[in-house]
């Protein structure tokens, strides 16, 4: 049996942990990092995701024409970059792009903006077109398990402006429910709610059934069902764990 405190841990940690400025960053949150690529050593992301990011950028062919612009950044480096953008742009501007401190996807290691290949890369707002290779990348990132974060039409929800650029890993299968529904973070989570452990929310994908509850982290796993097959736990940062099960 996990400790309350175990529990309240687990609550903030996970591929599907909301990060948003209602919702900021656990401090406990830290993620194990590898470099996306050898060829850039220095763009870290939580290590599943980088894997999973080589491996879509691989499977589109587009090695040579998708710049991994900026992934894994440290409370300090996000503080830089919004005081920065403040100085240089402006505040409305700065609160459309740049996401408070402490408020950032790219501090837990599971957001990368992307670029497409050019001389000049703007590092704020990168070109990451529809078309070639990126365009290929977009339409094959939910199988990977990421998701368009900021997409046009949602800024009400997600608090940031349309980021083409931007992709965050929340596994398989949730980045394809996703896609399919048009829903964000946020309204993912939202829908979770109405799917405790009693009435799961059920997706099929190629050969496999899936299973999806949310519960309160302090009902612990014990309130989970057995189901049998495989089975991952994730945090939702909202004081929420969300049980994936699939066979
Ligand atoms: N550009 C996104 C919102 C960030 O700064 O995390
Ligand atoms: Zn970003």
């Amino acid at each position: 049996m996990k400790t309350a405190l175990a529990r309240k841990a687990l609550a903030c940690a996970g591929p599907l942990i909301l990060v948003n400025g209602d919702h900021p960053l656990a401090r406990e949150a830290a993620p194990e990092l590898e470099p996306v690529h050898p060829r850039w050593p220095q763009v870290l992301l939580e290590r599943r995701a980088a894997r999973q990011l080589t491996a879509c950028i691989r499977a589109v062919g587009g090695g040579e024409d998708i710049v991994p612009v900026s992934g894994w950044r440290s409370r300090a480096e996000q503080q830089a970059i919004w005081d920065d953008t403040l100085r240089a742009e402006g505040e409305a501007f700065t609160r459309s792009y740049v996401a408070r401190p402490g408020c950032s996807e790219h501090e837990s290691g599971l957001a990368i903006d992307l670029g497409r290949a050019a001389d000049e890369i703007d590092f704020i707002r990168p070109d990451f077109p529809e078309d070639g290779a990126c365009g290929a990348f977009r339409r094959a990132a939910a199988g990977y398990g990421f998701i368009l974060r900021y997409p046009a039409g949602k800024e009400g929800v997600t608090g940031i402006a349309h980021e083409p650029w931007h992709f965050r890993y929340v596994g398989a299968p949730h980045a394809e429910i996703m896609t399919a529904k048009g829903l964000v973070l946020e309204e993912y989570l939202e829908l979770l709610e109405e799917h405790p452990p009693r009435r799961p929310l059920r997706f099929r994908s190629g050969i496999y059934e899936f299973q999806i509850c949310r519960l309160e982290a302090a009902e612990g796993e014990g309130a989970s069902p057995r189901w049998g097959g495989c089975r991952q736990i994730s945090g939702d940062n909202r004081g929420g764990l969300i049980v994936t099960r699939w066979r």
